[in-house]
């Protein structure tokens, strides 16, 4: 058993409904930024972070989340008949990977996501990793983490101070700041209504939790939207030790939302090499013709 942080849990069996009729058959996760499904950036995170055993909460029509990290032996046979060779090692890299699926049958909510990977992580501390919040890998947020976990043996969330109107989209903190970036919590509240938010600190999609969470998490009621929130059950978690936030002040998107999706696309697509030149020249061209 690793006393370090060796396991990620990405929950993907929401219903991806803000992205309605894209992800009506097909995952969320799956959507591309440029070249790549966003799952593939977190996992890739992750990997970057020593991470060595990735748990993914599937739903209904995830599977090709499961083909996406599977072997494609057509595909393979071919891109080694043409000499395409990186493209080769990039595919057959994402195989190698080592991804457990769990299939939860209801979307009860993320909380409930959590609750499914108890058997596989057992007594170890875990990372949560919400495929969603793109985080460019010149960031280094989830790696500070485990850094601040190894130090403080207690669970840590990614905090991002958020506009006052946003509020009611988050999981909102209040704590006391202990030191540079580090704070410790004292209460957490799943999207409260902006007059009632006890701070515009929000968790964005990364987590370090301990497995004492499971325990909660199997008595925990619905809360918010009628859904098994985590938030509620590290708000639990709370009575009986420490909790601390880590306040992320680099990049980040939230490619849950449309907005944020395109963002992400567009910023990912001028620091890709083989687009940049060209896409940039576009850009302008457009940006040219809204102020007219
Ligand atoms: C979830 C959590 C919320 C957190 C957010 C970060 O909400 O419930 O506490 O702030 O992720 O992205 P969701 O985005 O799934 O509605």
């Amino acid at each position: 058993m690793s006393d370090d942080v060796k396991k990620a849990i990405f929950p993907a069996a929401g219903l991806g409904t803000r992205f309605l009729p894209a992800t009506k058959a097909s995952p969320k996760e799956m959507l591309p930024i440029v070249d790549k499904p966003m799952i593939q950036y977190g996992i890739e995170e992750a990997i970057a972070c020593d991470i060595s055993e990735f748990i993914i909460i599937t739903g209904k029509h995830k599977r090709n989340i499961e083909d996406h990290f599977d072997y494609a032996f057509e595909l393979e046979d071919k891109l080694k008949k043409s000499g395409k060779e990186k493209l080769l090692e990039e595919i057959n890299r994402l195989s190698e990977i080592n991804i457990a699926y769990i299939r939860q049958g209801y979307a009860l909510g993320l909380g409930h996501a959590i609750l499914c990977a108890k058997p596989f992580v057992k007594d170890e501390p875990f990372a949560v990793i919400l495929s969603d919040d793109i985080i460019p890998s010149k960031e280094t947020l989830l790696l500070d983490m485990i850094k601040l976990y190894r130090k403080l043996k207690s669970p840590i969330l990614a905090l991002e101070r958020v506009p006052t109107h946003e509020v009611n989209r988050y999981g909102i903190i209040s704590g006391v700041k202990e030191r540079d970036n580090v704070f410790r919590i004292n209460s957490l509240v799943e999207k409260p209504d902006p007059e009632n938010a006890p701070s515009n600190m929000a968790i964005i999609g990364r987590y370090i939790l301990t497995p004492d969470i499971f325990d909660i998490l199997a008595k925990a009621k619905p809360g918010k939207g009628g859904e098994i929130q985590l938030t509620d059950a590290i708000n639990q978690l709370l009575q009986k030790r420490p909790i601390y936030g880590y306040l992320f002040e680099g990049q980040r998107y939230d490619a849950g939302d449309k907005l944020g999706y395109l963002k992400a696309t567009v910023d990912f697509a001028l620091k890709n090499k083989e687009l940049a030149k060209d896409f940039g020249k576009y850009l302008l061209e457009v940006a040219r013709k809204l102020k007219h």
